[in-house]
């Protein structure tokens, strides 16, 4: 098997010629059946076409998960509780319904603007899958607000709703609360790539990190811009995508060829270019000590 590249083609078909127990973590973002504009893909079917089609590529992803592995769907309000009941009776374990809180949402005009998505996490089997704890830790409010003796110096975990931003909303959702904050990929974010629903990578960031060992196998089957990919890259982990455009296929080589080396720093907080830009120009202004 070759790894570390991005398929084109139909996910449940390329994934039949795939060993069961293959993959560490599989993370899929699939359409939301809202009509989003997609090249290839139409995004507004039939219900009931539209959960057979989840039904079936759910169970082509379980197959191949290994019997320690993990799995996230990240899916929108319409179809969020008709997913959780199709993972349960896929026969995985459920861990959390997490809340990941955006901003930058589309606007309504006759109801409340939505700033939320669901991530669902389940693993295979619920006595052995990876967790590194440490490798997510926040600063719990023992540290940060009360100084209390008694907090564990090494942080809390994250709770199950993300907020990853904190810079405009910090009175509400502090870093180390239970909400995890990330801002949708906007126009002027230097991450940003043409597709039309790119995740943050700060959100693939934790649950790689989480949720995986260097040098395991990580899946997307709905690859899109390829931010699963570009994480796993930066992160020393092997990587598949599959995704049935090959103009967003195409982007995606070049995201991850734009990847050089193993940064050791990741990816939070997201920047804009402007932020970039003098975060490069205050680097650069730094006297450089020796070596
Ligand atoms: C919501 S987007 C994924 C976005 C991705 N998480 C990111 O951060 O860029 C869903 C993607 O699934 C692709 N897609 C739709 N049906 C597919 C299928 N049967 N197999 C593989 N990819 C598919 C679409 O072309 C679209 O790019």
């Amino acid at each position: 098997m070759r790894w570390d590249e991005v398929i084109v083609g139909d996910c449940i078909e390329v994934l039949a010629g795939f060993p069961e127990h293959t993959f560490d973590l599989v993370f899929a973002d699939p359409p939301f059946n809202i009509g989003y504009r997609y090249d290839l893909y139409n995004d507004r079917r039939s219900r009931k076409e539209y959960l057979d089609w989840a039904k079936t590529w759910i169970a082509a992803c379980v197959r191949v998960l290994k019997p320690t592995g993990s799995f996230f769907l990240a899916i929108g309000d319409e179809f969020a509780a008709e997913h959780k009941i199709l993972l349960d009776e896929a026969g995985l374990h459920w861990r959390n319904w997490i809340i990941w809180h955006y901003t930058f949402g589309v606007a309504c005009t006759k109801k409340f603007n939505r700033s939320h998505a669901h991530i669902l996490y389940y693993v295979r089997d619920p006595k052995r899958y990876t967790f590194h704890a440490d490798a997510i830790r926040v600063k719990s409010a023992r540290i940060s607000t009360y100084a209390d003796a008694r907090a564990n110096p090494a942080g809390k975990l994250p709770d199950d709703t993300w907020v990853l931003r904190p810079q405009e909303s910090e009175e509400h959702f502090q870093p180390e609360s239970d909400t995890w904050y990330a801002s949708r990929v906007c126009g002027t974010f230097r991450e940003r790539t043409s597709h039309p629903c790119q995740m943050p990578e700060a959100i693939l960031e934790r649950i790689i990190k989480a949720t995986t060992n260097p040098e395991d196998l990580v899946l997307d089957p709905f690859a899109g811009s390829g931010t699963t990919l570009a994480v796993a890259k930066k992160l020393g982990r092997r990587y598949l995508g599959i995704e049935l455009s090959a103009h967003y296929a195409a982007l995606i080589r070049q995201r991850l060829q734009s990847i050089v080396g193993r940064p050791e720093s990741v990816i939070t907080p997201p920047q804009t270019r402007r932020q970039a830009s003098a975060a490069l120009a205050t680097a650069a202004k730094r006297p450089r000590g020796p070596g």
